[in-house]
């Protein structure tokens, strides 16, 4: 696991693999989303490392012992359109979430997010949080779910920003932001380009996964 200070990168070998195959321009829709939702559920083990558990007692079939269990469950939040292909990995291992939708689609003279849709789970503000956007580009879409989230309760230091690539511009704008809150990535990328896609990174994210133009 390579850490700095402002991202956690998650180095493992399946990992590179399969963002490899999702950078490349020539892999197909249906093979992009299977390796979106299992890069999403290789993510979230780092993504939930801090998650508070309770102990309790468990009856095996010989004796009885201590175990645990997550508590509170967390809530799952998808940044829409793109976020709902990494966010369906994380649901494998966390089916019991409360899921979150924040839509909004960037505007591509601006670059800012134009929000859609608003629909969120209760109680933010006494669970964990993970907040999941593929692509952390310029960080406006990601600080605009933030900002919504911590001004509904959540708790900051119980939030995680869980993205695919990452850009450095995206990840200065978050840390800048919200200093405490943790961003899990598979890959930092070099840069952003005129339009602010990330570079290299894997093109439009939300247009791969569904096919569309
Ligand atoms: N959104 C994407 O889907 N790709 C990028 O490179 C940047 C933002």
């Amino acid at each position: 696991m390579a850490e700095t200070p402002s991202v956690i990168v998650v180095d493992h070998p399946l990992i590179r693999h399969k963002l490899t195959r999702l950078r490349d321009r020539t892999t197909p829709t249906a093979e992009f989303r299977v390796l979106m939702k299992q890069v999403g559920a290789l993510l979230a083990v780092e993504a939930t490392r801090h998650l508070p558990v309770s102990e309790i007692t468990v009856e095996t079939p010989l004796a009885t012992t201590k175990g645990w269990c997550l508590d509170p469950i967390p809530a799952v939040i998808p940044i829409l359109r793109a976020g709902l292909g990494l966010a369906d990995g994380v649901l494998e291992l966390l089916p019991e979430s409360d899921i979150g939708h924040l839509g909004m689609y960037r505007d591509e003279k601006t670059v800012r997010p134009v929000p859609y849709l608003e629909r969120l789970p209760l109680n933010l503000d006494s669970r964990g949080i993970v907040v999941v956007d593929p692509m952390l580009a310029t960080g406006h879409s990601a600080a605009h779910a933030l900002d919504l989230l911590f001004s509904k309760g959540a708790r900051r230091e119980a939030t995680v920003l869980m993205v695919l690539v990452a850009a450095p511009e995206g990840v200065a704008e978050i840390n800048r932001l919200f200093p405490e809150v943790r961003i899990v990535a598979a890959a930092l990328d070099e840069r952003l380009n005129e339009k602010s896609y990330i570079v290299p990174g894997l093109g439009d994210a939300g247009d791969r996964l569904y096919g569309t133009p």
